[in-house]
């Protein structure tokens, strides 16, 4: 990869001494699917492949950047004081620069940047956070700014939240900006406090299934998500229900107050939120006890709470998550990521991973007409500068 981009670079931007590379993951979400933003336990892991850059510092403020992946485009040239977002790919890295200058941050050096991703874009695994933190870690490094890895997982949020406008959670940004090569983590989002779990499974590998459907609507919806759960926590603290997010109640205490929430819809969204956050507990102790039986069960339990109560799987994805459920192999399967289209992640014996492949697809294809990708992943690491060219 680094001989194609390395070659590319000079094409584009003429020949410069001092390159450096950097690399940041896409990601996974195990389990704990929509309840980031509802303070619940999340986890996610790095996948071990994603967005790389290779970038030239320069002496002014001016960052020229390249996407291999979006060769039409051409450069896009900014400053640090002229961050318009313009509807393309770059406003996720104009985003990073606007956080961190209004966090107070001195950005005084731009760089040239080629970039090439091998993430699938809109298929849920976080393409949009691998380039966010990506361009955090690069501008931390050429601007000497010492800031730990949270803290770039952090301004990556804001900038998504703030300056792109999608009302997201902090996992994807954590995941691929805090991943660690065969672990998981477990990720608390209401303290942002952290555990790696080792997930390297005896003879079982994480399959990702694109349904190809790409996420239409996916934001609009997922703010519509968000703002009902915000409804339903609000309508529990009027009435006196001590919590701070949805995720601090336990399944008995859902039991006891539900009849606070107005609204039948925003009942069943909770409901998912409260029964997703128990799940994850249960499946982190589940591995721990080396019980992946188990971990799978809870994970098709995700599937069906995120179809029936969440209702963010559509057709495309419960085709290939059902289909998943009946192929040989299959120790556990569910959707991944925002939902409405993109990804399912399935755990599946080894011996069997072509079988499942096979099956999976055909039945898959019979029933929607379209054709699915797999990926077997690996879990990484987090983002990183990979070294000097
Ligand atoms: C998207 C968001 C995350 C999270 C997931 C659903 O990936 O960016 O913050 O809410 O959806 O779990």
């Amino acid at each position: 990869m680094k001989e194609i981009m390395l070659k590319k670079f000079i094409e584009v931007f003429g020949e410069k001494n001092n390159k450096e590379y950097f690399f940041t993951p896409g990601r996974v979400n195990l389990i704990g699917e929509h309840i980031d933003y509802n303070g619940g336990f999340v986890f996610p892991c790095a996948l071990d492949f994603g967005t790389y850059a290779i970038c030239s510092r320069r002496e002014d403020n001016t960052f020229r950047m390249y996407s291999m992946n979006f060769e039409k485009d051409g450069i896009i040239e900014f400053t640090t004081d002229s961050l318009i977002k313009t509807n393309v790919w770059a406003d996720y890295c104009k985003g990073i620069v606007d956080v961190l200058i209004k966090k107070g941050y001195k950005i005084s050096k731009g760089a040239d940047i080629l970039l090439f991703g091998n993430i699938p874009n809109g298929a849920g695994l976080s393409s949009s956070a691998s380039l966010e933190v990506l361009m955090g870690t690069i501008v931390n490094e050429i601007n000497s700014l010492n800031i730990d890895m949270v803290e770039i997982v952090k301004v990556g949020q804001i900038a998504e939240n703030q300056f792109i406008g999608v009302s997201c959670g902090i996992m994807d940004q954590f995941a691929v900006g805090m991943g660690k090569k065969d672990n998981a983590i477990l990720l608390d989002c209401n303290t942002l406090k952290y555990e790696y779990v080792p997930f390297k499974l005896d003879g079982i590998s994480i399959v990702i299934m694109n349904t190809n459907k790409r996420r239409g609507l996916a934001d609009s919806k997922y703010n519509e998500r968000r703002a009902s759960c915000e409804s339903a926590l609000k309508d529990l603290q009027d009435n006196g229900v001590k919590i701070n997010a949805l995720c601090d109640m336990t399944l008995e205490k859902f039991e006891e107050v539900k009849h606070f929430i107005k609204s039948e819809e925003a009942l069943v969204r909770v409901r998912h939120a409260v029964s997703e956050n128990q799940r994850v507990l249960e499946s982190v102790k589940s591995l721990q006890e080396n019980d992946i039986e188990k971990f799978g069960k809870l994970m098709n339990a995700s599937h069906v709470s995120l179809r029936d109560d969440y209702e963010v799987t559509g057709k495309e994805l419960d085709s290939i998550v059902n289909a998943a459920w009946e192929a040989p192999g299959t120790v556990g399967a569910r959707m991944t990521g925002a939902g409405f289209g993109g990804c399912a992640v399935a755990l599946v014996k080894n011996e069997s991973i072509n079988d499942f492949i096979k099956f999976v697809e055909e039945k898959y294809t019979k029933e929607t007409g379209l054709v699915p990708a797999f990926y077997v992943a690996n879990v990484g690491d987090g983002s990183k500068k990979l070294g000097d060219i």
